[in-house]
């Protein structure tokens, strides 16, 4: 597939909308190569057997719909290796899928991840701070569902916003157990007479969470399971595209009505810190080029140490010439060292990291 052809199937896509139908149908009808991501939150098969009731003999409102039920597991199986196979074929080569699932499924969708020839990045653990508890004492609360992560293929560049998972996590690198709360309150779809408009409604903060982590705003975002439309809902709102299938009339009805209420952030919202890698490149010789530096001017490194700037953006100490990172090297016996990071100037009788010009420039060319 050229890049060509990825891009003819991006223009050929029904962008921002619910389709109706058979996931795998309408997968197979969509363009190759043309989606950047994919979350999807298929039937869990849950084989509940009977009503559940709680102590106080009231029903719970379990998951038995149809849609859910599936004869046997090997039939569970073939569906999941259907709607995978169409789903791979959709990604872009540096596509990635979310899957979520219970104990129930979860394992079975693992292994038919991998036989597909996904490649797993991790799994995540969504511990529900407020779970639903075991009514029978017979087993443990069921307190979590996991998410498995996963690119194209091994070697695929999937998108990962390292440092805005980070800032969402006050500073520190984001861990795959997240505690979040199942979806309750105003959040909670209803329906006509006042029910819940569908069993497993997802919280849009799980969504949230996803989206900024594995998506960047104008991507694709494709959910083969739309449900209610949280994943269309959340993608919305973060100014990414999306695209909804659900095969049940009255779920799509609640999800279009939701989305028509969603607003997009603006793009100043929508800007989130970037990795170290992701920043522009900026050369030690812009510095001297604008006058931030002069040339002879001298750096001094941890020790006291001095080296001169010279003309061309190099550096010579007593001994040593190159640039900021090779002198630093050797002045340290060190293989490497990063010069931004371990030479200063001085100012006004003050030593200065000439790292914050650097961050100066990075901040004119992101204005
Ligand atoms: C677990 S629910 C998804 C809930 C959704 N994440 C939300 O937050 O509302 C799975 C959904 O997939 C739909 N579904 C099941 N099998 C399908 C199929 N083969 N094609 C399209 N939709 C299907 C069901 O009707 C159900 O709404």
């Amino acid at each position: 597939m050229t890049v060509e052809t990825v891009a003819q199937g991006a223009n050929m896509l029904p962008l921002n909308e619910i389709l109706a139908g058979d996931c795998i149908e309408v997968m197979n009808s969509l363009p190759e190569g043309s989606i950047d991501l994919i979350f999807a939150d298929p039937p869990y098969n849950l084989q509940l057997k009977g009503d559940l009731h709680r102590p106080d003999n009231s029903r719970v409102d379990a998951v038995d719909d149809a849609w859910d039920q599936f004869d046997s597991f090997k039939v569970y199986d073939q569906f999941t290796r259907a709607w995978l196979k169409a789903a791979r074929r959709l990604l872009k080569p540096n596509g990635a899928i979310w899957v979520i699932g219970s104990y129930h499924n979860i394992f079975r969708v693992g292994t038919a991840l991998q036989d597909a020839g996904f490649w797993i990045l991790n799994d995540v653990v969504w511990r529900k701070s407020n779970p639903m508890p075991n009514f029978r004492g017979k087993r443990l609360t069921n307190a979590h569902e996991t998410m498995i992560w996963a690119s194209k293929s091994e070697g695929g560049k999937y998108t990962f916003n390292y440092e805005a998972l980070k800032e969402l996590n006050e500073g520190v690198q984001m861990r795959s157990d997240w505690v979040l709360p199942i979806c309750s309150g105003h959040e909670r779809l209803k329906d006509d007479k006042g029910d819940k408009a569908h069993p497993t409604q997802k919280p849009e903060s799980l969504l949230h969470r996803v989206l900024v982590g594995s998506t960047n705003p104008g991507d694709v975002v494709l959910d083969p399971f739309f449900g209610t439309g949280t994943t269309g809902a959340v993608a919305k709102l973060l100014g990414r595209n999306y695209i909804g299938i659900e095969r049940e009339e009255a779920y799509r009805k609640v999800a279009a009505r939701r989305l028509g209420q969603v607003r997009p952030l603006d793009a100043a919202a929508l800007q989130t810190t970037l990795s170290k890698r992701a920043q522009p490149r900026v050369a030690f010789g812009q510095l001297v080029e604008r006058g931030m530096l002069r040339p002879g001017e001298m750096l001094v490194n941890p020790r006291g140490q001095a080296a001169k700037v010279r003309v061309d953006g190099s550096l010579v100490s007593a001994e040593h010439r190159g640039s900021i990172h090779q002198v630093g090297a050797a002045l340290e016996n060190a293989p490497s060292c990063n010069g931004w990071t371990y030479w200063q100037f001085k100012r006004d009788g003050q030593l200065i990291p000439i790292d914050l010009l650097r961050q100066q420039i990075r901040a004119e060319m992101h204005d």
